[in-house]
């Protein structure tokens, strides 16, 4: 898979932390998310725990039209996906990198490069080269991959499909291995877990990561 150039070493110099969970549809995100975010505020931490598509207002809107709208042509969606990004960081992921905030975002880059790069078949270096403008080139310090089978991942959905969700078992199984590529090619950055496993297992394997990210002890204050 084309891949452009890894972030930059540094990092984004801010004094907060950003992490991203990325993973297919139905690996967990939201409630690992969730599982972190609590147990970092009980650790006495400013969390903004947030997520792409949807929130701000404006990309509230516009995940409406990417995931609940009529056909969107392949470009044109990831347009919709890279407008959301950039508003998204500009008005909330930014501002609390700046005050000093841990960030927990539910989707990020990644997603656009696996789901519109790779599965959608545009190519995934303009698809991150495009997010890279969008956002003023921000990374995550570490992005959560849960990977899961696809179809394990179908089986825990519930409610109607959404556009993206209603792609075939090929789709999703580009989605998965795009992802798999992009934490093999960059291991410092990621950290891959198996979310087939129970919730509270899978919790206490990315809370380990994160406490050593943030320099706490188990249960520890900031
Ligand atoms: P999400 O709300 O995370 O759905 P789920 O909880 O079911 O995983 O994401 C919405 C969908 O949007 C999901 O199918 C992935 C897709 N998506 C993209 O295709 N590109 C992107 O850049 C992002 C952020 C999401």
């Amino acid at each position: 898979m084309p891949l452009v150039p890894p972030p930059s070493p540094e990092g984004h110099g801010y004094a907060g932390t950003f992490i991203a969970f990325e993973g297919g549809d139905g690996a967990g995100k939201s409630t690992q998310l969730r599982l972190l975010a609590d147990c970092l505020v009980d650790a006495g931490h400013d969390v903004v725990p947030t997520r792409e598509p949807g929130g701000t207002p404006v990309g509230a809107a516009i995940r409406e039209v990417l995931l609940h709208g009529e056909h969107v042509d392949p470009r044109a969606e990831a347009l919709l996906f890279a407008a959301d990004r950039a508003h998204h960081v500009a008005t909330v992921v930014r501002p609390a990198l700046e005050r000093g905030a841990v960030v927990l975002c539910d989707r990020y880059v990644d997603s656009s490069v696996a789901y519109q790069g790779v599965a959608r078949d545009l190519d995934a270096s303009d698809i991150r080269s495009l997010s890279m403008w969008a956002t003023g080139t921000l990374w995550p310090d570490l992005t959560v991959l849960l990977d899961v089978d696809p179809a394990r991942g179908h089986s825990r959905r519930d409610g109607e499909a959404d556009r993206m969700e209603a792609e075939d078992e090929v789709f999703h199984e580009h989605v998965r291995q795009a992802f798999l590529d992009l934490a093999a090619a960059h291991p410092g950055r990621y950290m891959t877990v198996d979310a087939a496993g129970a919730a509270e297992s899978v919790h206490k394997i990315v809370r380990a990561r994160t406490v050593d990210l943030l320099g706490l002890h188990e249960g520890g204050g900031p």
